[in-house]
């Protein structure tokens, strides 16, 4: 049919046709928006989950919801190689553009970048003369606020007036922080103190995060107190109707359907991994000659679909792993597709496990496996073990 009507969208961070079976999350999230607004104590949410399976897009919707309330948004990606200062002070700098127009004190604004400038330049990078942030704040930077050089301190002050001058206008800051799990360990440590402290004085902003699934483990090893800062959302594949919602209807917006049995063949194919779930229909899509699409359109469209996600899921990933990763991997894949005890990982591949640490941990670091549990790794990418085990060594 038509490509140009296709509605598919897979993608990393690609807004789906139809964002399917998260209604729970959209619903918390509203509450959490609303109770935040009102200074009602209220911890903010951390989505986890797999590689493809929505956290991307969950949160980008969780940022228009705030700006449909006229909140100060802003969000950043974290990397394991950077401080989170600069990324932090670009994304509030955003989000107090969007409240500056409707604010009735200008100089409450200028104050407030005065602080943000100040807390910006305290970057170890920008000290050295390593980089340069120009932020086009023409006011001078403040002192003696936000700029101690201690990011828990500094990351305190920023929140606490950005706050203020939200509450001025009756709304809030939310600060988004994908790929969480990716926050350098001081950093992290200082994100949650500076939320701990805004959480007991009221101040309307949040943090919102989304990462792998073991974000929540990255979080409590660095302030115990975290799992009373955050409620844990874990996206997870879709069920069966959430899986046909998010094929039928863009479809039918389109004028077309599917029979019933298309529908089993795609959710057996897709598994109801989001990320699947898109790649597969647009395949289907392309290849089916007419409405309704069937059984027999999935089945000659399947090959090319798993051959995209060959090169672009799965191959792009283990493009990044060394020759002693992939073996690692390999070994993961022989034991099956659940997490699986490091010892049994060692001992499959005759190593004794501290050996393999090395291995282990810059495939964590490169985010295709994840420990959320002592010993027991996992990948992080659903169906990765299958593919693996397709794979020559
Ligand atoms: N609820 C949903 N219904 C239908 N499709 C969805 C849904 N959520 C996400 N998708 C699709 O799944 C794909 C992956 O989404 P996204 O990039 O947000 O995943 P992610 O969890 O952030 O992945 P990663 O961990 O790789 O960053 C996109 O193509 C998106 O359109
Ligand atoms: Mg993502």
């Amino acid at each position: 049919m038509d490509p140009v009507r296709n509605p598919y969208a897979p993608g990393a961070g690609q807004r789906p046709p139809e964002l399917a079976g998260r209604d729970r999350e959209l619903q918390q999230f509203e509450i959490v928006l609303e109770r935040v607004a009102r200074g009602r104590p209220e911890r903010s949410m951390v989505l986890t989950g797999l590689r493809g399976v929505g956290k991307t897009v969950l949160l980008n919707t969780f940022k228009s919801m705030a700006m449909q309330r006229l909140w100060g948004t802003g969000k950043i990606e974290a990397r394991p190689d950077q401080s989170i200062r600069r990324p932090v002070a670009a994304a509030l700098h955003m989000a107090i553009r969007e409240l500056a127009p409707r604010h009735r004190a200008p100089e409450r604004i200028e104050e407030f970048l005065g602080v943000l400038k100040a807390f910006a330049m305290r970057d170890p990078a920008a000290a050295k003369g390593t980089s340069h942030w120009s932020p086009g704040i023409d006011v001078p930077a403040a002192r003696g606020r936000a700029d101690s050089g201690d990011l828990e301190i500094d990351l305190t002050e920023l929140f606490v007036d950005a706050a203020g001058v939200a509450t001025d206008l009756g709304v809030g800051i939310a600060l988004f922080i994908d790929e969480m799990q990716d926050v350098q360990a001081p950093d992290v440590s200082a994100l949650c103190a500076a939320c701990h402290e805004l959480s007991q004085n009221g101040g309307p902003l949040i943090v919102v995060g989304a990462g792998l699934p073991h974000l929540p483990s990255v979080l409590s090893a660095s302030k115990s107190y975290s799992e009373r800062l955050f409620r844990y959302a874990r996206i997870d594949r879709l069920d069966r109707d959430a899986a046909d919602l998010a094929l039928i209807a863009p479809a039918a917006r389109e004028d077309v359907e599917f029979t019933a049995d298309a529908l089993d063949a795609l959710y057996e194919a897709a598994d109801g991994y989001p990320y699947f779930v898109q790649a597969y229909g647009k395949v289907a899509w392309d290849l089916a000659p007419r409405s309704p699409i069937t059984a027999e359109d999935i089945k000659v469209s399947a090959p090319e679909a798993e051959e995209e996600l060959a090169v672009g899921f799965f191959g792009s990933r283990y493009e990044r792993a060394t020759p002693a990763e992939r073996d690692y991997m390999h070994a993961m894949a022989q034991l099956g597709d659940d997490p699986v005890p490091t010892a049994e990982v060692a001992e499959a591949l005759g190593r004794k496990p501290s050996s393999l640490s090395p291995a282990r941990d810059s495939l964590i670091k490169k985010g295709l496996i994840y420990s959320a549990e002592r010993g027991v790794i996992g990948f992080t990418v659903p169906h990765f073990g299958r593919f693996l085990r397709a794979q020559p060594l």
